[in-house]
């Protein structure tokens, strides 16, 4: 499916839920109590939105939150998507934190990917990332059950922090290093109306390469549908970053969003959508609608107008980055 710039569109994000048992200040303010949910959409409505990505030539899923684990459903809704087989690729960003005891059964239920948010490797920083004391360990060993279960890949997200001193810089390196894991580094970005206070990639970069004594050099490899570009540290291991305040994404746009309130969101950073779980309800057929998302597909902008929004009527933890 292409929009009306040319770009082709192959790439849902599905935010299954906005619950989600974590608070990250740059995503979701603590005073949201997880039951504060908004309504979630069934198996057979998630099927039928994703038949008709499906007929417009979408080829990669992912599933996303709030925390896509939360939702009460997921195993049902894998299980669906492996039989009817209609995608090339299906992956999960998730905070990890409930991940250990399910990792192996998503892998073998057709999840292909999975995505994980690790902010700090510090017990006690990691409480100030995640809005709740201790909870490292529990994400740690998602991530190494995720490791365990065989996934394609494993990825971590990381946030950039200005508050990095070297010796963190130089235990996060080690990290890197040593996990079979592919790790992303995030400019972040002021979602809450908030200004800009982290790093752009280019402090990073200067710090990292301070910190490892090297030079970062870009390599043009490509891992999934998403915007990061990677690089390879003096040691030669690689590492991805995603800086969305120093680069805009929009050239190569080749996404859109379905929000767990059933509204297909046509940019991150633009509060523009279309209502499709109302269509799904009046009983449309896939191929009813498969005409209406081409057709709303065309208000879908060129790019966003700056990745600070004022007053998002719909925040970053209702979206699913
Ligand atoms: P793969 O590369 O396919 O593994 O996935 P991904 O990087 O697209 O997914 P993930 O959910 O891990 O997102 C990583 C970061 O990229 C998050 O901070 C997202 O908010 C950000 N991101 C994803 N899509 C976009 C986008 O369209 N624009 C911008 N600016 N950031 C995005
Ligand atoms: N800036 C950058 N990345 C963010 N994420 C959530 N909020 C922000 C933000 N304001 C990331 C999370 C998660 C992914 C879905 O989006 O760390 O890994
Ligand atoms: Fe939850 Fe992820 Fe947002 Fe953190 S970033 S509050 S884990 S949805």
């Amino acid at each position: 499916m292409k929009d009306a710039w040319g770009r082709t569109i192959e790439y849902v994000r599905l935010s299954l839920t906005d619950a989600c048992n974590f608070c990250c200040p740059y995503c979701r303010p603590a005073e949201i109590t997880p039951q504060s949910q908004t309504q979630i959409l069934s198996v057979d409505e998630w099927m039928t939105v994703l038949g008709a990505f499906h007929h417009v030539g979408v080829k990669a899923v992912r599933l996303t939150g709030g925390e896509p684990l939360l939702y009460p459903y997921l195993e049902e809704l894998l299980a669906r998507i492996k039989k009817i087989g209609w995608f090339e690729d299906l992956s999960m960003t998730t905070n990890g934190s409930l991940l250990a005891q399910r990792a192996a059964k998503l892998k073998e239920l057709g999840l292909n990917r999975v995505n994980i948010s690790l902010d700090s490797l510090d017990s006690d920083a990691f409480a100030l990332c995640v809005g709740k004391a201790n909870q490292l360990d529990s994400v740690l060993n998602g991530i190494h059950s995720a490791i365990d279960a065989g996934f394609t890949s494993v990825k971590i997200n990381t946030v950039l922090s200005r508050h990095w001193t070297d010796d963190e810089v130089r235990s996060l390196l080690q990290y890197v290093e040593t996990w079979p894991v592919i790790w992303r580094f995030i400019e972040y970005m002021p979602f809450q109306g908030d200004a800009f206070h982290g790093p752009t990639f280019d402090e990073w970069k200067a710090q990292l390469e301070r910190v490892s004594g090297g030079i970062l050099t870009e390599n043009h490899s490509v891992y999934g549908f998403g915007p990061a570009t990677y690089y390879n540290l003096p040691s030669g291991k690689e590492i991805g970053c995603i800086f969305s305040m120093s680069h805009s994404y929009c050239d190569t746009c080749n996404r859109v969003r379905l929000t767990s309130d059933g509204q297909m969101r046509l940019c991150l950073l633009r509060d523009d959508e279309s209502d499709l779980v109302s269509l799904v309800r009046r009983g449309l057929s896939e191929t009813e609608l498969a005409s209406h998302i081409e057709w709303a597909l065309q208000r879908k902008q060129e790019r966003h107008d700056g990745v600070t929004m004022d007053q998002p009527e719909r925040p970053m933890w209702r979206i699913g980055g």
